[in-house]
């Protein structure tokens, strides 16, 4: 059986270091794989002005070289290094160690949501599985490529969602599967369910046309019924998406609007009958 990793408290900012100049610091490690695992402790030389992710790959080269660690920019845009700092889920690499006492034991787990690998890697999979989900955008009819035209203002919206690195935080924050397995078949999460409203704002999809209600997918297909907007996913999303604001409220009003506007319901008595 997985022994999953354990839970450290959620502390978020502490007090900045107080040193300017090099230390060792304390961590602990989530080690294991599927099988089960622990965490282990280290101490690991700390240089000003260095990430956790610093951290991680000099630990890897000095002490635990067979250390699991996914990681490709280092600049907080591949979406790679997400994992859970002390109880938070972030980026390592653009989470500063000047956010931590010199004294503090920083702890680093892999996300709890997805499967683990091994050591800091999980298996992000079932975000894959959902984008596939989710129908793409439909070109409008007769224009080809190079001939669509939106004005700013109609893309204004959605252009917000498009800075998604894909890090999964937020699918990971989740409280609709973090802690509730059985509920990832019927859950998109809040990434892909962000996805569905970019496609229902933008202005020149045509899936309606083609008979694809993207708002009554979103709510029979994607679970958007789940999410009670509580706004975690929000609150760790390292491009400072306003995922709930901007994305999953307003899909709830269109899905509600949908459901109580009388043409709709007339529309949907008269297909029944038929
Ligand atoms: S706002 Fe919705 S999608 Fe976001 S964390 Fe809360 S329940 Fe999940
Ligand atoms: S919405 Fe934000 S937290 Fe979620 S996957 Fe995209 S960048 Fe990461
Ligand atoms: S290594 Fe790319 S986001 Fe951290």
């Amino acid at each position: 059986m997985t022994t999953a990793p354990s839970r450290p408290s959620a502390s978020g900012s502490r007090a900045p270091a107080t040193g300017t100049g090099t230390y060792t610091g304390r961590f602990r490690v989530w080690r294991g794989d599927a099988g089960g695992g622990s965490l282990q402790e280290y101490q690991v030389e700390v240089n000003e002005g260095e990430v956790v992710l610093d951290v991680v790959h000099r630990l890897q080269a000095t002490q635990a070289h067979d250390l699991a660690v996914r990681w490709n920019c280092k600049a907080g845009k591949c979406g790679s290094c997400s994992a859970e700092i002390n109880g938070r889920p972030r980026l390592m690499c653009m989470t500063r160690m000047s956010v931590f006492a010199e004294d503090e034991t920083v702890t680093i787990t892999p996300m709890r949501t997805f499967p683990v690998v091994r050591d800091l890697v999980t298996d992000v999979s079932f975000n894959y599985a959902k984008a596939r989900e989710i129908p793409s955008f439909v070109p409008p009819a007769g224009l080809a490529p190079g001939e669509y035209r939106m004005s700013q203002e109609d893309v204004g919206r959605s252009q917000e969602f498009r800075k998604c690195i894909e890090c999964f935080l937020c699918q990971n924050t989740c409280h609709v599967v973090r802690d509730h397995e059985e509920n990832k078949a019927a859950f998109a999460g809040p990434r892909f369910l962000m996805r569905v409203a970019e496609l229902d704002m933008h202005p020149l999809d045509s899936a309606a046309a083609t008979g694809l209600d993207r708002r009554a997918t979103a709510q029979d297909d994607h679970g958007l019924g789940y999410c009670n907007i509580t706004k975690c996913c929000t609150d760790v999303c390292p491009e400072n998406i306003r995922i709930t604001d901007n994305a999953l409220i307003p899909l709830k009003e269109r899905v509600a609007d949908r459901k109580y506007d009388p043409l709709v319901w007339l529309g949907s008595v008269i297909r029944r009958r038929r």
